[in-house]
């Protein structure tokens, strides 16, 4: 059973409890005015069913609970045991125990004398509070269990445990007290069962004031304390030291021995090999559907140019910002440069704003397939066209005589899809038999995890995010499934008939290599998920799952409602929180770093560290067993447990964050940050810097 399926399941059954218990607390509370016994005897048949159903969810409950046990262990199961478990289950003993033998000692009460109205004694017994209780807990219990499945009650977050709990104790007390009062009342033979009209109006129109005055004080205060600071150093993270030494850490100038970010550049001198001037600037464009576009661009073209370097070459980029009034960066998506030089917004530069430039120098010391995008507004930016690609090529290949295509696919917003400049669905190339072809796969998409198959020839998959495969097997009938940000090349030999690259697993949009010009799109075969995590050949690495780590993170990912900046908003949370109080992890130059990523939410989170790439040691448990896999934009899909490795080589605050740019907008991002680095610049509404 899936991870999603398992949390669906969950969460319909605590709302059947809900249901159900709602129902059997509101028959137990009109108990006593039953017309006639002959009612009485129905609703106390009634309420006994709807019990006897509401143990069919409560089993499902537990069964799910040890399934997800015995398939992901604690770390996704611990809200589970220590929160739902008693909201279920105290109240259910209760049921049992004090609600279930009232009702068979009024059952008989209720026999007899028909066709009157209930006498003293019954009322008695139909108003006791140790009847009705129980009831009223298991609702509200249920409650809060599905409130816990909104805004799960992190373990770091006692609050958010003591709240819901508080409330909850609280409203008990005030019913029981109340139900106490009105036994009493209702045992006197003549009393009233019934207030007069406006005497209810009246208490219904207190509690729902009561209830509206609590929720308002809680949004209100809520919102505000979610507001970010006009300014806030992006250093503000929570210090998290994965267990190594503790590092020192400056938000400000002036401490010995520390380095501004602004040192941390490629060389500065000396003539570059290659030098790129990208102008950023709106373009209006007109989408397949005629619907015209405000577009962000570089250089005028959709996608940006192409940026096209050998390892090893000095390269130079001059940003110029033309007339993009929310301002512009350039950051090197997967290529590991010096920290000045990796173009976030508020971390290691400020924005540039319409009329200013920015040169970033650096080395391109990996080869590869990457991409550039803005890192100003990235969210927004890269939605409207501030992205292009970046490659890598060896110093010693000629590169001629085959077809190495770059594939970099993008939605506009009008749902059409491009993943070439032409905008045309289906590009046809031309090709002799024999003749190699790498395909390097680009997705930019948020919310997207692009489907890739190559059709009517067996290929293979020779690297992912930049970094070559070993010994890479062929490959049939198999997808490839991309992340935002990821990348993976593909190559095969033209064979005698047709080879269709398709995008998103359909021949609608997607690439035909024929012999002669074909348009005829071969028909797509059923094909398997391609798994990186057991592919090639392995190879010694500089480190494994043995080695000796200086320092072991946690990073467990999670979905709540709640507020980000005064927005209320559905919330991608890490460690339980989002920025600026995520944890910032510190290391010390040298350090061997391991992080455990768990995604315990619902949603896909396509986790992006900067300036390193990581290891993939484990996933779901288990040891990386073909190639190493090298990475710098990790898919963790919900329920997934990955453990990754870097070496701590490239000091500097780096950005670590989700991909699905619009979670990253929302506060699912934190920072590594090197002991001994600062940063002098600051995010918020009082600086232009806006990183997501
Ligand atoms: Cu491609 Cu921090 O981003
Ligand atoms: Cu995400």
């Amino acid at each position: 059973m899936s991870y999603g399926l398992t949390f669906g399941l969950d969460a319909l059954m605590i709302m059947l409890l809900i249901v159900l218990w709602s129902i059997a607390r509101s028959k137990a509370g009109r108990f006593v005015r039953s017309s006639d016994a002959a009612q009485l005897r129905r609703r106390i048949r009634g309420i006994l069913i709807t019990i006897g159903l509401a143990m069919l969810p409560i089993a499902g409950r537990l069964a799910l609970l040890f399934k997800l046990q015995s398939d992901k262990g604690w770390i996704f199961t611990q809200d589970k045991w220590l929160f739902h478990l008693p909201l279920l289950l105290i109240p259910a003993a209760a049921v049992i125990l004090f609600t279930i033998p009232r009702l068979h000692v009024l059952s008989p009460l209720a026999s007899g004398n028909d066709r009157a109205g209930l006498d003293a004694g019954q009322r008695r017994s139909a108003s006791d509070p140790y009847l009705v209780m129980p009831l009223h807990a298991a609702a509200l219990g249920s409650v809060v269990s599905f409130f816990f499945m909104l805004v799960p009650p992190a373990l770091t977050h006692w609050e958010r445990v003591a709240w819901p709990s508080g409330v909850l104790l609280l409203t008990l007390l005030l019913l029981g007290y109340i139900q106490v009062r009105r036994q009493r009342a209702w045992s006197r033979p003549d009393a009233p069962l019934q207030r007069s009209l406006p005497q209810r109006l009246l208490r219904t129109g207190a509690s729902v004031l009561v209830i509206a005055i609590a929720f308002g004080a809680w949004f209100v205060t809520a919102e505000a304390a979610s507001r970010l600071p006009g300014r806030i150093s992006m250093m503000a993270g929570v210090a998290d030291y994965g267990g190594g030494a503790a590092t020192t850490l400056h938000h400000t100038e002036g401490h010995e021995g520390h380095t501004s970010v602004e040192s941390l550049t490629g060389p500065q001198t000396g003539e570059p090999d290659r030098k790129f001037t990208l102008t950023a600037e709106k373009k209006t464009i007109k989408l397949p559907s005629g619907e015209m576009m405000e577009a962000w661009t570089y250089n005028g073209q959709l996608p940006g140019p192409e940026l096209r370097m050998r390892h090893g070459e000095l390269i130079e980029v001059t940003l110029i910002n033309k007339d993009i009034e929310n301002g512009v960066t350039i950051h090197w998506h997967g290529l590991d440069v010096p920290n000045a030089e990796d173009g976030v917004a508020g971390a290691t530069q400020n924005a540039v704003m319409p009329g200013q430039t920015h040169t970033y120098r650096f080395v391109a010391e990996q080869t590869g397939t990457y991409w550039y995008h803005s890192h100003q507004d990235s969210a927004e930016s890269v939605k409207k066209g501030l992205f292009g690609s970046l490659i890598v090529d060896p110093t010693d290949t000629a590169a001629t005589d085959r077809h190495d295509i770059t594939v970099i696919t993008h939605y506009w917003e009008d749902g059409s899809m491009t993943f070439n400049s032409s905008g045309q669905p289906i590009e046809y190339i031309q090709t002799s038999p024999g003749t190699p072809v790498r395909l390097r796969l680009i997705n930019t998409d948020n919310w997207v995890e692009r489907k890739f198959a190559v059709v009517g020839t067996p290929f293979r998959v020779i690297a992912i995010d930049g970094m070559d495969l070993s010994e890479p097997t062929e490959l049939t009938d198999t997808h490839l499934q991309i992340t935002t940000g990821g990348r993976f090349d593909v190559a095969f030999t033209m064979p005698d008939h047709p080879v269709f690259l398709s995008i998103d697993g359909k021949s609608k949009h997607g690439i035909l290599f024929s012999q002669d010009g074909s348009r005829t799109v071969p028909p797509i075969p059923d094909t398997l998920l391609f798994d990186p995590s057991d592919y090639g050949s392995p190879k010694p690495t500089p480190f494994d799952l043995d080695s000796p780590f200086d320092r072991e993170f946690m990073m467990v990912l999670d979905n709540m409602i709640g507020f980000y900046d005064g927005k209320f908003d559905q919330l991608y949370t890490i460690n339980g929180d989002v920025f600026p109080n995520t944890p910032m992890y510190m290391v010390k130059e040298g350090d061997l770093v391991k992080t455990t990523i768990v995604n315990r939410g619902m949603v896909d989170h396509p986790m992006h560290l900067h300036g390193h790439h990581m290891l993939v040691l484990s996933r779901n448990g288990k040891a990386v067993s073909g190639s190493p896999w090298w990475s710098d934009t990790l898919y963790v899909a919900p329920g997934e447990t990955y453990e990754v490795a870097f070496i701590a080589d490239n000091p500097g605050i780096w950005m670590n964050h989700c991909h699905n740019l619009e979670h990253a907008a929302v506060g699912m991002t934190m920072h590594l940050s090197y002991e001994g680095v600062w940063s002098p610049f600051e995010i918020g509404h009082a600086t232009v810097n806006k990183p997501e």
